[in-house]
């Protein structure tokens, strides 16, 4: 049995602002919803989009045990749409459940669900290059009861929005504060999940560096404040010495970034040496202070690249390249933009185009 689907009888189309999109702000017609009952998964379906009703006891209100996922959807400039590497979201997402002890849910079927739900609501994949369609699969334990265990209901939805870029500055370099004092994650603990308990720690230095005038805060290791982690909306790339060097995974504090992915990949095919390995906020400094820090970049899926113009420290500001875009994030950017809608050949793999 496939999905079902109940078409919704008004559309949202004309209520959304297209010239101010913004980001996350509006929504498309139909929603992917599915439920785990009884041990299982049921077949999943695509409903009007709309709100759900749960009871004050719902376990995530209480626990926060939930995950969630981040990719999009590209107006192809040869027509259809393309997704860019869902197969990796799927894969993050059920690993981030296994952390979360929420039961795995298909991967073929992840996909399956996000296929049908752009095909669906395609009139919402913005026809203007930098934007998109942003597809938000969250799951969550839905069983009504108190207590800290895992829940036995779960509740997986996907919804969809049209957006363009995720900081107000677009390509132009953004300012981050170095925070030194409140952490994100700690090795052992869920940095490398998808979940929402990371978002939430992130709240209050973010606010505070918002109120100084910065985009966001870069995170420091959790144990000695002394190791670059990332910046919680997007991983890190620095490029020292004609080297493009960037955290690594191993320590589980950091979130496997699709993105982060891709660039490294591409950094190879390019020829430019990479290094993933710890780095620590002194090396980052002296580099800057020799001159040899010549880009700052982050990586995500809403951020997509991210030039980093302004890094602050314990009263110290470095003005990276500039405070322009510097020429590895722009030829990543621009690789990684020509794939996704479709101008140059995607000879990864990574895209995969939905005829409409
Ligand atoms: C993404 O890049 O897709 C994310 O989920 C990051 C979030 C801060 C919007």
């Amino acid at each position: 049995m496939g999905i079902s689907i109940e078409k919704a009888t008004t559309t949202r189309y004309n209520s959304i602002d297209w010239n101010n999109l913004g980001f996350g702000r509006f929504f498309s017609d139909h929603m992917f919803i599915s439920r785990f009952e009884n041990g299982h998964w049921d077949e999943g379906k695509i409903i009007p989009y709309g709100p759900i009703c749960f009871e004050p006891s719902m376990m995530t209100l209480h626990y926060g045990q939930t995950i969630f996922e981040g990719l999009k959807a590209y107006f192809d400039v040869n027509g259809g749409v393309n997704l860019f590497r869902p197969d990796m979201n799927a894969k993050r997402m059920n690993k981030s459940a296994d952390r979360l002890c929420i039961p795995r849910f298909n991967e073929e079927k992840f996909v399956e669900a996000i296929i049908e739900l752009v095909k669906l609501d395609h009139k919402f994949v913005p026809k203007v290059y930098g934007q998109s369609l942003y597809i938000r699969p969250v799951c969550f334990g839905s069983s009504c009861v108190l207590g800290v265990h895992p829940a036995s209901e779960y509740t997986f939805i996907i919804i969809t929005s049209p957006v363009a870029s995720y900081y107000p500055e677009g390509l132009n370099p953004v300012k981050i504060l170095i925070e030194d004092q409140f952490v994100r994650a700690v090795r052992g603990g869920l940095g490398d999940s998808k979940t929402a308990a990371n978002y939430a720690a992130s709240l209050y230095a973010g606010q505070k560096a918002k109120e100084m005038g910065f985009s966001q805060v870069l995170w420091l290791d959790g144990i000695q404040h002394e190791f670059v982690d990332e910046v919680g909306a997007m991983n890190i790339m620095f490029v020292i010495d004609d080297v493009l060097i960037t955290p690594p995974l191993y320590q589980g504090s950091i979130l496997p970034g699709v993105t982060r992915d891709s660039v490294l990949c591409l950094a190879k095919e390019f020829g430019i040496k990479v290094q993933e390995r710890s780095i620590k906020i002194q090396e980052v400094i002296q580099a800057y202070e020799k001159g040899t820090l010549q880009e700052v970049f982050g990586t995500g899926t809403a951020a997509t690249i991210s030039p980093v113009g302004v890094l602050y420290y314990h009263g110290k500001e470095m003005i990276i390249n500039n405070n322009q875009i510097g020429p590895v994030a722009q030829k990543m950017y621009d690789t990684l933009t020509d794939i996704q809608y479709g101008k140059i050949k995607d000879i990864y793999n990574w895209i995969v185009h939905i005829d409409i």
